[in-house]
């Protein structure tokens, strides 16, 4: 994928790439295991995954495993994945449905879907033993969008307020009605930095996706956020193209009541720290970014239409599918290309160009989450 991306407003002359060992380094990848993904909101997946009581998804975040669930009531909630008796993982399946309760596998202690502990073999003969005292160990879910953030902070950053650039920025686009009609997981052997940095500049667009280029010229559009944690802007899509499909043709019903300008329009966003939004007239795709080791991230991609599109004359899902599909392909590869490299003794911090402000941009973000200097 990419977002491309032109302007030079928020340029900084001197900005350097990041030294070797923010890519390379297990210490680096624990750190940021302590101070973003422990800290800041990480984007999981979709509300509509998740549609009836005991569904459930699992989250993978900083060495930790998070059960995702819709509870009897249909309350949205999130629950470490661990047993309050001997610790035991609850459940392995990334997707599914629980019953009424979650039964650990072990020793069978039982736990509503709220958390609360219900069943506790023999632990009637312990005296004081309450089951009160065990629930299921919380953890703060919040959406927007129709997507599900999870922060494994005792005491969070209060969503509204980190969120606050983005919220009602994109309603036009009616994010919460739409339905995910594909889903591709790539494993990319590149730090999950290189990804976010790639999908923030379109600098490479013509000689990685030629492609591409002849729909969503590199140069065209302008970023409307220039610092910070949401990064990105907008690309011209290039008439008589309609959209960023491999026809040019829409794939289907417009995404919301979009102006004139944005059916012209492709929107790239990376929002911090492993989410990347790209909005399209009549699809949009997001992306999360599941960092595995130092040099090795999962990559989930999943498209979106407007829920009346799959029945809409036209409709052609593969169109869009196969574009992104091509494109994250050659995206992966060089950044593949860029952790061999950026893993050499001989590396060192290259200069950014003008066209490069945005990954230049996440950067700073980047460090400043991190608390090194900048
Ligand atoms: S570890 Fe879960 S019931 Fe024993
Ligand atoms: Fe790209």
């Amino acid at each position: 994928m990419t977002a491309f991306l032109r302007t030079t407003q928020s340029y900084r002359q001197g900005a350097r790439t990041l030294p070797g060992r923010y890519y390379t380094s297990p210490e680096i990848l624990a750190e940021e295991g302590e101070r973003i993904f422990r800290r800041r909101w990480v984007c999981v997946g979709r509300v509509e995954t998740i549609p009836e009581p005991g569904d459930y998804l699992l989250a993978a975040i900083a060495d930790e495993s998070i059960i995702v669930l819709r509870d009897q009531a249909g309350r949205l909630r999130a629950f470490y994945n661990v047993c309050r008796h001997r610790g035991t993982r609850l459940c392995e399946a990334a997707r599914g449905r629980f019953s009424e309760t979650i039964q650990c596998p072990y020793h069978a202690w039982t736990y509503r879907l709220d958390g609360q502990l219900i069943g506790a073999p023999h632990m009637n003969e312990i005296e004081a033993f309450d089951k009160q005292d065990h629930p299921l160990h919380p953890v703060s879910l919040e959406t927007w969008g129709g997507f599900l953030f999870v922060n494994l902070a005792g005491e969070p950053e209060p969503f509204a307020h980190a969120f606050a650039p983005l919220i009602g920025r994109f309603a036009r686009f009616n994010l919460p009605s739409l339905s995910v009609v594909r889903r591709i997981a790539y494993d990319v052997d590149a730090n999950w930095k290189l990804i976010l940095q790639n999908y923030s500049e379109c600098l490479h667009c013509p000689t990685i996706h030629p492609e591409l280029s002849t729909k969503l010229p590199y140069a065209s559009g302008a970023n409307d956020l220039v610092e910070g944690p949401f990064l990105g802007g907008y690309m011209e899509i290039k008439a008589p193209n309609e959209s960023a499909t491999m026809s040019g043709r829409a794939c289907g019903l417009p995404l919301g009541d979009l102006p004139a300008d944005d059916r012209r329009r492709a929107y790239y966003y990376s929002i911090f720290p492993t989410m990347m939004l790209s909005l399209h007239p009549d699809y949009a795709v997001f992306y999360t970014v599941w960092p595995k080791s130092p040099a090795e991230s999962r990559v989930v991609c999943e498209w979106m239409v407007h829920p009346d599109s799959p029945r809409s004359p036209g409709y052609n899902i593969q169109d869009a599918e196969e574009f992104w599909d091509r494109t994250n392909r050659q995206d992966w590869h060089i950044c593949e290309r860029s952790q061999l490299g950026v893993s050499s003794r001989m590396y060192q911090p290259g200069p950014y160009s003008p066209r490069e402000s945005i990954p230049a941009a996440w950067d700073r973000g980047y460090l400043k989450a991190l608390g090194h200097p900048i």
